[in-house]
């Protein structure tokens, strides 16, 4: 395809896309006289127009009612977390009761290991893939150490065993089956934030379940990417956060989900008076009766105001039809950019996660021949012309065509802009 009927092709998908109308629920930041081309979704996902609102709403009702904004209205202050439940379980596939907006990533996936990395003298340790996000894999590491384990040998990281630092299914149920009798814990991306690629999770559940562990998956980069199915994929905990393709603003809540077979299981847990079943909370009791389901990790009274621009969000992820239609989507705009490094730019861009597109979600990792001085020559160039992708060293550019609001001639423009530079 030329680039004149690459443009055409571009028009026309764009023109014809029903998810079309949604880009103009947010904001795009303007580079000189127009709108920027915003690929960084994986990062901060774009404000939409109705957060302002929902954060507005929280102001003025605490400027009129103060303390009796808890109790009044149908966005009263104490169950302001339950508001968000059922879009976020639509969000996740999961039951409402399984899911929770809490804290941020990190402390969730703290509260969770409390829960559910027991570990043993027999069964000690944690198996994660090699290069875990470095959060989580001190997450992992301290929790080792905080039970008297070594992480020297009780943290188990799965090498990548493909081009470009992918990962075979294969080599995880290989490591899963080596390590399985000494495994209490297996954590796992759904999408890996630095080569983008996607995991069949129910896949590896069963594979953790099989071997006596437990899994749990660190979700940062697949809600609002992928469709999820946690409950029919058996995980026992996930964690995520809504700042990325959640766009639920910067340092958004974040969420949590526990699996309805843990409901009412008594787990052990760090326990704090939110997570008290709701009816008996104000009766101020001594004793720790925790809530069915997520509910029962909370610790603190939610932060309202924080919390305020999710709901605008997942109110966008309802009306664009789910992650089903946005992934179609999806699939179509960052297999368009795909098409196009192939076609125009091999030899200048090599593209990192798998071709498989249920082997990866909307996130396209580029590097950039000729090393990180050259890398970082185009991702200037980019961002000077209004193109803004992120950085990974030494030399990965970063590109997230996000479905609900990129579109195809944003892709086209980026594929030109890459031409450009590299014929200069
Ligand atoms: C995969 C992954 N895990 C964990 C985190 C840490 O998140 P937080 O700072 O919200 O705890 C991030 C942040 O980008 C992430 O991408």
């Amino acid at each position: 395809m030329t680039q004149a009927s690459a443009r055409t092709h571009a028009l026309a998908l764009d023109a014809a896309d029903p998810l079309r109308p949604l880009r103009g629920e947010f904001l795009v930041p303007r580079h000189r006289d127009r709108e920027q081309i915003y690929f960084v979704g994986n990062s901060l996902g774009l404000q939409p127009r109705g957060a302002r609102a929902h954060v507005l709403e929280v102001l003025d009702k605490w400027a009129a009612e103060a303390v009796e904004g808890h109790f009044s209205g149908d966005t009263a202050w104490m169950h302001y977390h339950a508001l968000v439940r059922e879009p976020l379980a639509r969000l996740v596939g999961a039951q409402p009761e399984e899911v929770v907006a809490m804290n941020t990533l990190t402390v969730n996936l703290h509260l969770m290991l409390a829960s559910f990395y027991r570990p043993t003298r027999e069964r000690p340790a944690i198996l994660v893939e090699a290069g875990a996000f470095p959060s989580d894999r001190h997450a992992v590491e301290s929790q080792i150490r905080l039970h008297g384990f070594d992480p020297a040998t009780d943290l188990v990281e799965v090498e990548a065993d493909e081009p470009h630092g992918t990962l075979s299914m294969e080599a995880i149920a290989r490591a899963i089956a080596e390590h399985g009798p000494r495994l209490a814990l297996v954590l796992w991306p759904g999408v890996q934030y630095r080569t983008g690629q996607a995991f069949d999770l129910a896949e590896i559940a069963r594979l953790a379940h099989a071997q006596g562990a437990a899994a749990g998956f660190d979700l940062a980069h697949a809600v609002g990417n992928l469709p999820l199915a946690l409950h029919d994929a058996g995980a026992d905990f996930a964690v995520w956060c809504h700042y990325k393709y959640v766009n639920a603003g910067p340092g958004a809540v974040a969420g949590c989900f526990v699996h309805a077979r843990h409901a009412r299981s008594g787990l052990p847990r760090m326990a704090g008076w939110w997570g008290h079943e709701a009816a008996t909370r104000f009766l101020m009791g001594a004793q720790f009766v925790p809530a069915a389901g997520a509910e029962g990790w909370q610790l603190s009274n939610p932060p309202v105001l924080a919390l305020a621009p999710l709901r605008a969000s997942l109110e966008l992820f309802d009306r664009a039809g789910g992650m089903a239609a946005l992934r179609a989507k999806s699939e179509k705009l960052t297999g368009f950019l795909d098409q196009r490094v192939r076609q125009r730019l091999a030899g200048t861009l090599e593209i990192l996660p798998p071709a498989e597109p249920e082997r990866r979600g909307c996130q396209l990792s580029l590097r950039v021949a000729g090393g990180r001085e050259r890398g970082r020559e185009l991702f200037e160039y980019l961002r000077q012309t209004g193109i803004l992708g992120d950085w990974r060293e030494p030399d990965v550019i970063r590109i997230s065509p996000v479905p609900l609001y990129n579109r195809f001639a944003d892709v086209l423009r980026l594929v030109e802009e890459v031409e450009h530079w590299r014929g200069v």
